[in-house]
């Protein structure tokens, strides 16, 4: 992408929606599985263990959704941005036979690669279909839990991702969304750099805005947990980050902030049953 199609500079959304799209659709399109560090960082190894090596060489994530999740056998769930499919082999698994998992992805090279994983392992109960998550091709009211791992920051569109998985979930669902905020802002170069934004950083919200989109969808008891601070270190991790973007980085942040650009958050909350009223902030 050349600097022509990185937006303007005047208010505090910098790209156009279209050149967000087409930085995250051109780097996950061309993005290949490389090593086992960020699935090792945040998966214990026996859940990596019968997980085929494509999955876990590909894992793309900044936490593990599933940990949290509390699935039961039989629930029906649906992945944000499936990506590689780590997050839906996982889950099947958890949900067992009588249960299901949806992916959504709006890549086919992801859509087929997750679809060859789960075929490997022979899980039956896991279809993936290739969809925007701005626009699920699923029923209201109609699954148990929307999980998600670094996924809706790369949206441009972020409380329209979080109103649709308001819509799918049944009353008393749950969502399980690990995904990175910001305690401060990015200087422009970063902000608008393609890579950045794939990379989950650029399009990261404030803790405050993403409690009130997620309170904008519809969700109450809210938690958003802290998981770690995401940092230079955990950047050099994806093959989303070029050397010159983290040179970039390191160049444009303070010392002080390379080891915290940002944090990687457990968001948590339920869709009300009809008549309940749940409070906007989870209870301890
Ligand atoms: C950071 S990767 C995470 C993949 C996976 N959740 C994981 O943990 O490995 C982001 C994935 O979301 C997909 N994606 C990004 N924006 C999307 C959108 N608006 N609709 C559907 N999929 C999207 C990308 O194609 C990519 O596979």
């Amino acid at each position: 992408m050349t600097d022509a199609r990185l937006g303007h500079l005047d208010g505090p959304d910098l790209l156009h929606q279209d050149a967000i799209r087409a930085a995250v659709r051109e780097t996950y399109g061309a993005v290949r599985p490389i090593d086992r560090r960020v699935a090792e960082r945040f998966y214990d190894p026996d859940e990596l263990a019968g997980l085929p090596e494509e999955t876990v060489t590909i894992a793309l994530g900044v936490g593990n959704p599933i940990r949290y999740a509390e699935l039961a056998p039989g629930e029906r769930v649906v992945d944000l941005g499936s990506g590689g499919g780590i997050d839906c082999l996982l889950a099947a698994r958890r949900v067992g036979p009588t249960g299901q998992v949806i992916g959504i992805d709006f890549l086919p090279e992801m859509i087929a690669r997750a679809t060859r994983a789960a075929a490997v392992v022979g899980a039956r109960n896991i279809r993936f279909i290739q969809a925007e998550i701005e626009a699920l091709p699923l029923p209201d009211d109609s699954v148990d839990v929307v999980v998600s791992n670094g996924v809706p920051n790369l949206s441009p569109r972020k409380v329209r991702v979080l109103a649709e998985a308001f819509r799918v979930l049944r009353p008393g669902g749950r969502l399980a969304i690990v995904d990175l905020v910001l305690e401060h802002d990015l200087p422009p170069e970063i902000a608008t750099h393609p890579g950045a934004w794939a990379g989950c950083l650029s399009g990261a919200l404030s803790e405050l805005a993403l409690y009130k989109g997620l309170r904008r969808a519809g969700f109450g008891a809210v938690s958003i947990d802290r998981l770690g601070a995401f940092g230079v270190e955990e950047c050099a991790l994806y093959p989303l980050f070029s050397d010159d973007l983290l040179d970039l980085i390191r160049s444009r942040l303070s010392p002080e902030r390379h080891g915290r650009i940002a944090q990687s958050v457990l968001v948590r909350a339920r869709k009300p049953r009809p008549g309940e009223s749940l409070p906007g902030r989870a209870r301890d």
